[in-house]
């Protein structure tokens, strides 16, 4: 496995980068201040598109809140301590990892870029980030594997109500070099999203997001299945072969029949998709089958409670992510900050804890560094990196929180991640 060289000193760099372009009138293509960035993809997506990837559940006040949070921890820099090298690596299973960052699993990508997933993989690789891969991605794993090297990934799973199916993605990331599985605990069924509600639009049910399952094995035959049953207002039933080439042409052209609603089998593949998009039944004892079925290191992601930590640990677990979705699925959750120093405590380190919903800076990241985790996961800031310039702009907004980090780390006196402690924050509320 190789490892990322650490990058030294990115912030001077893309500052000075930013401010010597700037000399010549040359402003940012992707804004750095993140409400600037925010509304700029805005301006550039559809309504339908921003509303899914902006919007939170209920009145949104967790989202807020998870921003909120950071402002109850503060920074107390640190003077006259050797800071001119800073080594912002991290190790996380066995791997190096230049940065104490990866790109959380975001679906339907193609909402932002015709290129989705595939412009961050681009992306990710070419900066050494981890990319995990979306169950509801708009791409499928394999295609982004292929333009990544031996640039680390991991598969982000939603626990299907079909075993075999959950069996069948598992495979297929293990053979495209996943390193390892996030299983997602939060979103068994959607949040109540009023901006997607008002516009009355679910992605899924437009067969976007869905390309994951397109190419499996599995869920095809289950598509098979299900498009061979006698319909009802006298459809048409396509046989085996049409079923096969459309399943093909699907997998390769995402987001151009698909929408053609009237179409039988994209019909049949999308009610069956909304069939087997998961398990709300799935309990504790059901993680004992994914063990079973992968050696890859297993997250749970969603985990606010420390009696839930407590329980992962229990599963055996190898890695826990604190988050909240992003607010996007309980409205009135407690805020993902706050979960985790609880969380923390709660591992005490038998595990890395990693943590998202929120950071939309580099001094987020360092605060949740000081507050425990291991490596923080961002979100909806790269969506809208994706939105403004493909590859390019999410290769902008990661180096961008990347250079922020680095300098808050120079200033506040750390030179190493292990250094940053509790006690490089005070709590002020
Ligand atoms: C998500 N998130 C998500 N999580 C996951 O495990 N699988 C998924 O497919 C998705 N899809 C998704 C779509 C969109 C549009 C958003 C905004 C988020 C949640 C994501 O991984 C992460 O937890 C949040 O994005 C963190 O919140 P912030 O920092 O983006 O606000």
């Amino acid at each position: 496995m190789s490892d990322q060289t650490p990058k030294q000193n990115i912030g001077r760099e893309v500052q000075s980068r930013i401010y010597r372009a700037g000399a010549y009138g040359r402003r940012p293509g992707v804004p750095i201040d993140p409400t600037t960035l925010r509304n700029a993809a805005r301006r550039r997506m559809s309504r339908r598109g921003y509303a899914y990837v902006a919007g939170s559940a209920g009145m949104e006040e967790t989202a807020q809140a998870n921003r909120a949070a950071f402002t109850s921890w503060w920074i107390v820099p640190r003077m006259l301590r050797d800071v001119a090298v800073r080594d912002m690596s991290v190790e996380l299973f066995g791997r190096r990892l230049p940065w104490p960052v990866l790109v959380a699993p975001i679906g339907v990508l193609e909402l932002a870029h015709r290129d989705a997933d595939v412009a961050v993989a681009r992306a990710g690789a070419g900066l050494g980030v981890p990319v995990i891969f979306s169950t509801q991605a708009s791409r499928s794993m394999e295609e982004c594997a292929t333009v990544m090297g031996d640039a680390p990934r991991w598969f982000q799973l939603y626990w299907s109500s079909s075993d075999e199916l959950v069996e069948s993605m598992v495979s297929r990331a293990e053979a495209a070099g996943c390193e390892a599985i996030v299983v997602t605990l939060d979103t068994h069924v959607l949040g109540w999203r009023p901006r997607d509600l008002d516009l009355g639009h679910l992605p899924f049910a437009r067969g976007e997001g869905i390309a994951q399952y397109v190419g499996d094995p599995v869920f095809t035959r289950l598509v098979r299945q299900r498009a061979a049953q006698p319909r009802t207002g006298g459809q048409p039933r396509p046989t085996l072969a049409a079923v096969r080439t459309l399943m093909s042409v699907a997998r390769h052209h995402p987001g151009g029949f698909w929408h053609n609603l009237r179409s039988p089998l994209p019909r049949a593949a999308i009610e069956t998709f909304l069939d087997v998009f998961s398990r709300s039944s799935l309990t504790w004892q059901d993680l004992s089958f994914l063990r079973e079925h992968t050696r890859l290191p297993i997250l749970l992601k969603g985990l606010v409670h420390p009696r839930d930590a407590a329980r992962a640990l229990d599963a055996g677990v190898d890695g826990i992510v604190v988050s909240n979705h992003g607010g996007r699925q309980v409205d009135g959750a407690i805020p993902a900050l706050a979960a985790l120093p609880g969380i923390v405590e709660e591992v005490a380190g038998r595990v890395p804890v990693l943590f998202d919903s929120g950071i939309r800076g580099g001094a987020d990241i360092f605060k949740a560094l000081a507050l425990g985790a291991r490596a923080v996961c961002v979100g909806r800031p790269y969506v809208y990196g994706l939105a403004l310039a493909g590859e390019a702009g999410v290769a902008a907004v990661l180096s961008h929180l990347m250079a922020e980090l680095d300098l808050t780390m120079a200033l506040a006196g750390y030179a190493t991640i292990a250094e940053i402690a509790p006690d490089s924050l005070r709590r002020l509320d």
